[in-house]
């Protein structure tokens, strides 16, 4: 029923996106993320649109830092909006247990203190190459499974994984191994989600446009505000 519910109100948001329907805002927190192209953000006015949550890039690989980062963490915290940090993989380049300790050690930490988020992976089409970087799948599976268990030995929490079911069949060869642990969180900028990848019965996150009325790009949370802070809280 939620499906429909935000399906249909979603549709309604997408083509009309002057008349924001009030409806997903109380339903469905609402979030961004964001990286240093939307620079220095305004969470301020974010908030006052109605922006819950964001998650706001903090390393790619191991050689990025985002420049923006602090700036835009702390600007989160002080407007208060729930806030998380990620990670853009690049698993052709070093371990899942390497890339998730420069995340950790670059603001991808996590605390249960109701404002953090636990940290996301960010594991996708590859941005200048194979698009599986040139791992096969079951090499993909262990990458993914060594950033996860290093981040959760370390916070507590599993990693967030954030993807497209599109490139997780491609990649992971559709792996089911991750549903029980992580949360998800699906791109796909349409009217409804879509199939999700295998191991997942629902989304905890779902990115449905690169762009709105609000910097980057543009999210839903699938739960209540509660729920969205007992993710900020339980281990
Ligand atoms: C949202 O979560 C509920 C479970 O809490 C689930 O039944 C539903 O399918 C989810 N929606 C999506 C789009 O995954």
């Amino acid at each position: 029923m939620k499906v429909t519910l935000i399906t249909t109100v979603l549709a309604a948001l997408v083509s009309t996106a002057a008349a924001e329907p009030t409806l997903v805002k109380r339903a469905n927190p609402q979030g961004i993320d964001v990286s240093h192209y939307q620079g220095a953000v305004n969470f301020k006015t974010a908030k006052a649109n109605g922006i819950a949550f964001a998650y706001i890039k903090a390393t790619e690989g191991t050689t990025f830092i985002d420049p923006e980062f602090n700036t835009n963490y702390v600007a989160a915290t002080n407007a208060g909006i729930i806030r998380g940090g990620y990670h853009f993989a690049h698993p052709d380049s070093s371990s899942g247990a390497t890339q998730a300790n420069y995340f950790l050690a670059h603001g991808g930490g996590w605390s249960a203190d109701g404002i953090t988020l636990p940290g996301a992976l960010d594991i996708e089409y590859n941005p200048n190459g194979a698009t599986c970087y040139g791992l096969s799948a079951s090499a993909m599976v262990s990458w993914i499974k060594d950033f996860s268990n290093t981040y959760h030995s370390k916070t507590g929490v599993y990693p967030v994984i954030y993807t497209t079911t599109d490139w997780w069949k491609t990649c992971t060869g559709n792996s089911a191994a991750f549903g029980s642990t992580n949360p998800l969180w699906i791109a796909r900028y349409a009217s409804s989600i879509g199939t999700l990848p295998a191991g997942w019965s629902y989304t905890t996150f779902w990115q449905y446009a690169n762009s709105g009325s609000n910097p980057g790009d543009q999210d839903l949370f699938n739960g209540s505000l509660d729920g969205l802070k007992r993710l900020a809280t339980a281990a």
